[in-house]
């Protein structure tokens, strides 16, 4: 599955709105006494998770930018990092060599809007190897089914409905663990006697926010064209009302994701 760097242009700046404060605060905290931290953020995109959180970290750090897409490495790679923070670029299809992500000395591993895409038995393996080196690990944005349209239409719990359906399909990485992923990574963490913090962070796109809806809604029509039963004819109905009703500055809308801090405990 690819991402363009436009897509990911636009959702940033929900995303960046959209994280989870406390379990934010809570990785700073966590990090304050360090120093010189390595990070190594896997499937980077174009690097929003490093602009979102390096500047709020207090300590000089070096990310570790990863991602299989050579073109939104390339775009990473032109970003001006914050004082104290360099980063460097890895192409790695962290779906065959993980574990060479995770190579080294490293202090964190994050993430972001990556685990609804992956399957039960990768995410086991990335909780496996992250354990095994006892590294804390920040996850955010991972989509968790939860959606509410305004003003309401009938077909909509029926879109939703294809919408998880379809985030189960294979995402390059085997069917994918979809609306459930954050809460099977966090029971993962766990079990393996990690301290977990977790909280939503839900994109809210509000009237003026007619890009990203339309965007969205058009996905969401796909989505139940490729994976649904509904006519055709009701799927253009649905989105015609949807897309008049954005135009019309009417449309709202909340979109569920959960973000996560784990951090080993030394109890296991
Ligand atoms: C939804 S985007 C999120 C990008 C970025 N973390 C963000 O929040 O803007 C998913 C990212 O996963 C990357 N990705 C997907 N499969 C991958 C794989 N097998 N190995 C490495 N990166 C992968 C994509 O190239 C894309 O950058």
């Amino acid at each position: 599955m690819s991402f363009s760097a436009e897509w990911l242009a636009l959702r940033e700046k929900y995303d960046a709105r959209a994280r989870n404060s406390s379990v934010l605060d809570t990785l700073i905290a966590f990090l304050a006494d360090k120093h010189a931290l390595r990070v190594v953020d896997l499937a980077c995109g174009t690097g929003s998770t490093l602009r979102a959180v390096a500047s709020k970290i207090t300590v000089s750090q070096h990310w570790q930018l990863v991602d299989n897409n050579l073109s939104l490495l390339a775009r990473a790679s032109e970003m001006k990092p914050p004082l104290g923070v360099t980063f460097s670029t890895t192409p790695i299809d962290i779906g065959y060599d993980l574990e060479a992500a995770l190579d080294g000395p490293v202090d964190l591993v994050t993430t972001s809007a990556l685990l609804d895409l992956v399957s039960e038995p990768w995410l086991e393996r990335l909780v496996t190897e992250i354990g095994a080196r006892q590294i804390p690990f920040y996850a955010a944005l991972s989509y968790d089914g939860r959606a509410e349209m305004s003003p309401p239409h009938a077909r909509d719990a029926a879109i939703l409905e294809a919408v998880n359906l379809h985030q189960r399909g294979d995402k390059g990485f085997g069917p994918a663990l979809g609306s459930t992923a954050a809460k099977t990574a966090i029971v993962g963490f766990d079990s393996l006697g990690y301290s977990v913090v977790n909280g939503t962070a839900d994109w809210v796109f509000d009237r003026a926010d007619r890009e990203i809806q339309r965007e969205v809604f058009s996905g969401w029509a796909n989505a139940m064209r490729e994976v649904g039963d509904m006519p055709l004819a009701d799927i253009v109905e649905w989105l015609t009302f949807r897309r008049d009703e954005i135009a019309a500055g009417r449309s709202s809308l909340r979109v569920g994701h959960v973000d996560f801090f784990a951090r080993p405990t030394g109890s296991r």
